[in-house]
């Protein structure tokens, strides 16, 4: 299927060529979404799609920054919101636990960025760093410092689709800065609360599939 570039062409913040950069990314990995629920764990994709919708809205609103912001997918799977999120962000870093899981990362990048030449869009940005691990694991973000010069405390959005949010927001409450965001992915309309955090923007991209919290500090 061709990507359209229309619907985004008129947004702000990302040109026609983006836009219709961006339709290919969501075609493309919107076509091999996974989804289960079992006794080897949980495992679900971002619609892509519906992703690109939350990123226009960042954008819009300031949140995000190409030039400034550090993004960490907690549960990041093959790394295909952190290919998204690489065009719209300073660093774009992604944790999986599953190491046959992030297998799949390089493999599905390299047939995307087939697509991409061949329509003469836009490469992914070279700023995408993936660690095989638990993003609950503090000793993994030493393997982060040495190849990003980032600490966990350096990430100004960090983002999961449901999984373990709750215990994630919790990690973000105690060792994230003050004004780190958090967009939790996957809630139709009841939202989660987390303690120490609040709601930002309630339906990110309004669609009813995400929400955006920031950690503030009790005296702020
Ligand atoms: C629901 S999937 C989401 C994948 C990807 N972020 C997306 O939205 O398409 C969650 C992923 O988190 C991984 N995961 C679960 N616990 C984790 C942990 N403690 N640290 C890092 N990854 C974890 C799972 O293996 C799974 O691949």
């Amino acid at each position: 299927m061709k990507p359209s570039g229309k619907k985004w062409a008129a947004k702000p913040g990302i040109g026609d060529r983006l836009g219709r950069t961006l339709a290919l990314i969501g075609s493309f990995y919107d076509a091999c979404k996974v989804g289960y629920q079992g006794t080897e764990g949980y495992r679900k994709s971002t619609d892509l799609r519906k992703f690109a919708e939350c990123i226009r809205e960042l954008l819009a609103e300031g949140v995000i920054d190409p030039s400034r912001t550090v993004f960490t997918d907690l549960g990041c799977a093959d790394g295909r919101v952190n290919v998204m999120m690489s065009y719209f962000v300073r660093t774009s870093i992604g944790i999986e636990i599953d190491p046959d899981i992030l297998s799949e990362y390089e493999p599905h990048k390299k047939a995307l960025l087939g697509q991409i030449e061949k329509a003469s869009l836009e490469p992914p940005q070279d700023n995408i760093h993936l660690f095989q691990g638990s993003s609950l694991d503090d000793s993994l973000y030493r393997g982060v410092y040495d190849e990003t010069g980032l600490r966990f405390a350096d990430t100004d959005l960090f983002y999961t689709y449901i999984t373990l949010h709750d215990v994630f927001a919790e990690k973000i409450c105690r060792d994230a800065r003050d004004g780190a965001l958090y967009l939790v992915y996957g809630f139709h309309k009841v939202l989660p609360s987390y303690a120490g955090l609040e709601v930002l923007i309630p339906d990110v991209g309004g669609q009813q599939i995400a929400a955006l919290f920031v950690k503030r500090s009790a005296g702020g």
